[in-house]
């Protein structure tokens, strides 16, 4: 049984002809009443997966003490555009405030924007808020011009992406079209050689990639900001850098794997974010990226855990121990998870991340 969403994309094939699987996945997530991120709580134990602000609040804190820091290197603008992209239920940017609350004139001169299309997940933000105040864009377009703070955890991941594939005809794009039946989705190849086979690199026969418009998009917007206005953004995503990476989108439903085309509107689905493109896209410098474990590590969340460990009893010891392994094993979130500073190339590396900017650009 499908989902009404998936009723109206089957319709739109059946009258127009197979969708790239980004159409597919804007509708999907992005559909102004039906689509996930409109009306679902994903992030969370009674959702469809947890985020790393989720597993523990050192997380968040940390990335305080980062744009708290990268605030200063800035000379301190007042006001400064403190900026989060798909901030979840809140929580990374509530850690954020209260572990900056010491830093003097930082709250002050912060003027905070949250873009989120999800009207449950702003209630859920403006919650965790409190009285911080706070103003809410559906796009980044939107925020109000000046030098920028932004940061993003898994919101890149959210975007849609193209998938191609590898023939002996060349690379030809993987679509969503139907089966017999007129109704059921269905994925198939484009019948031609796709016209982005220019910017996809040599492979075997049997090879996947993908591209994500969208991701590069938002990227080059957040580059033209702060090049125009100064400041630095920090991009937090499972991922990759360039090449051939394969087919990575994925559909989750109550924290388990599902059919990607099964139940749009109903699943999160996500893909690999080639951090590498998105570095190139922003036309900034770029240090990193580095894996979330290392840059954790540089960032203190070592000295964070023992001082909460010092104030917990044994089962909350255990707790943040287990959190520690979750945000920085290299076998959990602690390498897959990339970390990804754009800024200014003549500041000295910003914490967490090794010296000199990267060569992307
Ligand atoms: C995977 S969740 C990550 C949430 C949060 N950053 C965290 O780490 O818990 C993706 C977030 O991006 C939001 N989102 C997804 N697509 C969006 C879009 N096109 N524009 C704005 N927000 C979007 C979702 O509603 C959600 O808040």
């Amino acid at each position: 049984m499908t989902t009404e969403l998936g009723r109206l994309i089957a319709r739109r094939i059946a009258l127009t002809g197979p969708i790239s699987i980004a159409d597919f996945m804007a509708e999907a997530l992005g559909h102004p009443h039906l689509g996930y991120y409109r009306h679902a709580l994903p992030v969370g134990a009674a959702g469809d997966f947890t985020t790393a602000p989720e597993i523990s609040q050192m997380f968040g804190e940390l990335f305080g003490a980062w744009l708290a820091e990268r605030w200063l290197a800035m000379g301190r603008p007042r006001p400064v555009r403190l900026v989060e992209l798909g901030p979840g239920r809140g929580t990374l940017m509530a850690d954020a405030l209260r572990a900056t609350r010491g830093i003097a004139g930082f709250h002050a001169a912060i003027d905070l924007h949250l873009v989120e299309i999800n009207d449950r997940l702003q209630a859920l933000q403006r919650m965790a808020l409190g009285d911080v105040a706070a103003t809410w864009h559906a796009r980044l377009e939107d925020v109000p011009t000046g030098p920028m703070l932004l940061v993003a955890n898994e919101f890149f991941d959210a975007l849609p992406v193209r998938q191609f594939e590898k023939t002996s005809r060349g690379w030809v794009e993987r679509m969503v079209g139907l089966q017999d039946d007129g109704e059921t989705l269905r994925l198939a190849l484009a019948p031609g050689v796709t016209p982005y086979a220019s910017v996809l690199a040599d492979a075997p026969a049997g090879a996947q990639a993908e591209i994500s418009e969208a991701g590069r998009a938002v990227a080059a917007a957040i580059g033209a900001r702060l090049r125009r206005d100064g400041g630095w953004a920090l991009i937090v995503d499972y991922g990759y850098e360039g090449g051939t990476h394969g087919a990575s989108l994925q559909a989750v439903r109550g924290h388990r794997r599902a059919n990607v085309l099964e139940r749009p509107g109903e699943t999160d689905l996500s893909a690999h974010v080639d951090l590498q493109a998105l570095a190139q896209a922003t036309g900034m410098p770029t240090f990193g990226p580095v894996g979330q474990g290392e840059f954790l590590q540089r960032l203190g969340i070592m000295q964070r855990a023992e001082t909460l460990k010092s104030r917990a009893g044994e089962a909350g010891r255990r707790a943040i121990d287990a959190a520690l392994a979750r945000l920085i094993g290299p076998d959990q979130m602690g390498t897959l998870f990339r970390v990804l500073a754009v800024g200014d190339s003549r500041s000295a590396a910003p914490a967490g991340f090794p010296d000199g900017p990267s060569d992307a650009t």
